[in-house]
């Protein structure tokens, strides 16, 4: 009995109610939704997908971002570093004392399908320590590693790789489902480090021990990647949960081009606001629409731009609000805060002039057009891969973490640092040479960043004020340093010989002394794409926080988060999956409650 609700203003004309795909809101046929889905980004997809099962169930999707269909950099997975900025929201952080006072780049993307139509694609469940602290800090068994399986398996449909290689002894398969809807499979092409890196980790044992399949719940060792890689093509949220087979659901719409300024108050009739309402414009300059939703708002604009959303409407630390002439709606002064980001560095070698390295694809353009010719004909050959391989996650031992003078992990399976092989010198290959990079993060930071809006700026859509503090704390800097000690100690293992030949850049430099590692670190090091905690969940008796475990607004009744913003810490890993198990897990709660009552 869909109660009478609340369709957009400046309606033109009526269209068939066919789902579709709209670029123009004058296009979109007028509509009592029941769900706004504020972000078409990787959780965002998959909720719009999940709720729309449900045909007595109108769905609307708002992404600020263009389609991702036929974009031949979005498409090809090895092409990810040179997406074309339009992609993107183009942030920086206000200068890094920690980094030499540097502005560094805090990507994330601006197309349907988020940071999953622009990422690396690595698909890394985190470690089961971590989902069970998630499950600890919430009060919620229902973020626990057991009980997040299910969610899981609604998400990945394993799939061969697009070479179509034995895959027996690359992963385990009684771990993978292939039920799910979005694609992943290993590396389908292979690449000349692959075996040195394996026989290096044999020379070396320890902490490089093979481990069959990091997507377990204990990640520890060097493993084969596992990527959200589709027949070499990438798959992302928009291209698997948004597929045409779901898009021609009558009762689901998508708008792009609609970027999203506030969440309204809907009725103040109660003593607890009503967050039924958004606004959103579709140029800079407005006009500004708005849309009302019958059951839930469902923010889901990203770590970064969820907190910005939140502040434009009031829903926020009251005292700053009111001090930069915003009403609070709320007072949440968690909004924005304890931002929790991986460190990361590349480091890079030259290799051998004779070895086979992926640089002189970015190099050569006409062997690059054979090879796009290539890919467009078979889906074959080494765009089909993603640009970081076989990848090593470890702890640091009892010695290490008591001179770091703290273990922030989540426990035993939770590594403390990842280091990726890539076979170039990516992101930015130079002109000339060959090279190996070894891809070094801290994956337990313990420094807090805060993202807010700009005080001196008026307009909702001024670019948010990041600081990320990446490297600000002392366990962090010298867990870098251990990293970079580790990476250098695995590329000097035999298995290397004749292949590697020297560090490139300042790496021979920086490991002369502490201080020119640490200055080599401020150097090249930042923050990486893995951003969490800005809307973060807690306990409902909490004191601090954003959002309560079934991720519903604290303080408010009608808005929903489903985004990594809600997540306390980031996972010791990539963090798609979990944006992707967050999705499944929302869709879930959010059909509990509405199904029967509609
Ligand atoms: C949305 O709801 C508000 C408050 O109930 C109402 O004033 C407004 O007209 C509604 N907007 C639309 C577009 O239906
Ligand atoms: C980022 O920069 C590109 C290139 O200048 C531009 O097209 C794009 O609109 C920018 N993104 C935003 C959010 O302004
Ligand atoms: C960074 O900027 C601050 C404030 O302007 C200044 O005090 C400091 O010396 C700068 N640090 C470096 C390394 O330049
Ligand atoms: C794949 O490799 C495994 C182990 O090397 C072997 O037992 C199996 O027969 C191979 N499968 C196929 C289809 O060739
Ligand atoms: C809220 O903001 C005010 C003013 O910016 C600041 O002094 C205060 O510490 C903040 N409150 C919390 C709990 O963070
Ligand atoms: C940040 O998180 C810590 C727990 O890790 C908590 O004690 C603190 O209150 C949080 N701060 C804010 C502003 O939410
Ligand atoms: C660039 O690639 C083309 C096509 O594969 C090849 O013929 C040519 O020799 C390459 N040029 C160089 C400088 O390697
Ligand atoms: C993969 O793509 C190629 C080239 O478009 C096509 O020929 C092939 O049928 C596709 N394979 C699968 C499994 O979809
Ligand atoms: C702990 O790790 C460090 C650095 O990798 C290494 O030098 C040391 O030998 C290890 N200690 C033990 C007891 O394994
Ligand atoms: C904040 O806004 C003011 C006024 O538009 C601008 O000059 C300033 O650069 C902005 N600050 C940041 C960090 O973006
Ligand atoms: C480079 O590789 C060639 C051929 O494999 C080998 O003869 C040569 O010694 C290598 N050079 C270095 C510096 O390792």
């Amino acid at each position: 009995m869909a109660l009478i609700l609340l369709t957009f203003f400046l309606l033109l004309h009526q269209h068939a109610a066919i789902a579709t795909l709209f670029e123009n809101i004058q296009d979109v046929p007028p509509t009592d939704y029941d769900f706004v889905i504020l972000g078409g980004g990787t959780a965002g997809c998959v909720v719009a997908n999940r709720l729309s099962e449900n045909e007595n169930f109108n769905v609307l999707v708002l992404e600020a971002g263009r389609p991702n269909m036929g974009i031949p950099t979005v498409d090809i997975p090895l092409f990810e570093y040179t997406i074309p900025s339009r992609y993107e929201w183009n942030s920086t952080t206000i200068p890094q004392p920690a980094l030499n006072n540097r502005s560094v780049n805090f990507p994330h993307a601006l197309i349907l399908g988020g940071s999953s139509s622009h990422n690396g694609m690595y698909y890394n469940r985190g470690p089961k320590d971590d989902w069970d602290r998630y499950a600890r800090l919430t009060g919620d068994e229902g973020w626990s590693w057991n009980s997040i399986q299910p969610f899981i398996a609604k998400n990945e449909r394993w799939t061969p790789p697009a070479d179509g290689h034995n895959t027996t002894g690359q992963f385990n398969p009684s771990i993978h489902s292939t039920t799910g809807i979005n694609p992943v499979s290993l590396a389908g092409f292979p690449l000349p480090i692959d075996p040195l890196g394996l026989q290096a980790a044999q020379e070396l044992g320890g902490i490089f021990a093979f481990n069959l399949d990091y997507n377990s719940g204990n990640p520890l060792g060097i493993s084969w990647g596992q990527y959200t890689i589709n027949n070499g093509t990438r798959s992302s949220a928009a291209a698997s949960y948004l597929a045409p087979e779901f898009m021609n659901r009558r009762n689901l719409h998508v708008l792009v081009n609609a970027r999203v300024s506030r969440v309204l108050q809907t009725s103040s009739r109660s003593h607890v606001p009503q967050v039924l309402g958004a606004e959103f414009a579709q140029d800079l300059n407005g006009p500004f629409y708005r849309v009302n939703a019958s059951k839930e708002v469902i923010l889901s604009t990203g770590a970064i731009n969820t907190p910005q959303v939140l502040l434009n409407s009031g829903i926020g630390n009251s005292t700053f609000l009111s001090s930069i002439g915003i009403a609070p709606l709320v007072d949440l002064p968690s909004v924005g805060q304890n931002l929790s980001v991986h460190a990361s560095a590349k480091n890079a070698w030259i290799v051998n002039a004779s070895a086979q390295t992926e640089d002189i694809i970015f190099q050569n353009q006409s062997l690059q057009n054979e090879l796009i010719e290539q890919w467009m004909q078979t889906k074959q050959g080494p765009l089909v891969g993603a640009p970081v391989g076989l990848t090593m996650y470890f702890r640091f031992n009892d010695t290490v973490l008591a001179a770091l003078g703290e273990d922030p992990s989540s426990g035993s399976t939770a590594p403390h640092a990842s280091i990726g092989m890539q076979p170039a010198n990516f992101p930015i290959v130079p002109a000339t040479g060959k090279f190996l990079t070894m891809s070094t993060g801290v994956l337990t930071p313990t420094s807090r960043g805060f993202i807010t809006i700009n005080s001196t700026s008026p307009n909702v859509f001024a670019p948010p004020i990041i600081d990320a503090k990446t490297l600000s704390a002392r366990f962090d800097v010298l867990a870098m340093r251990e990293v970079i000690r580790t990476a250098l100690s695995f590329v000097s293992a035999p298995a290397w010989d004749g292949y590697v030949v020297s560090p490139a850049d300042n790496l021979a430099v920086a490991m002369e002394s502490d201080e020119a590692l640490d200055e080599y670190i401020r150097t090249i090091g930042g923050p990486n794409e893995h951003v969490v905690g800005t809307a973060s969940m807690t306990s409902h008796e909490a004191g601090y926080g954003v959002v309560n475990p079934d991720l519903l607004v604290k303080g408010v009744t009608g808005l929903r988060i489903v985004d990594l913003s809600v997540l306390p810490l980031v996972t010791a890993g990539h963090t798609m999956a979990p944006a992707y198990i967050v999705g499944e897990r929302a869709s879930f709660l959010i059909k509990k409650k509405w199904e029967g009552h509609d």
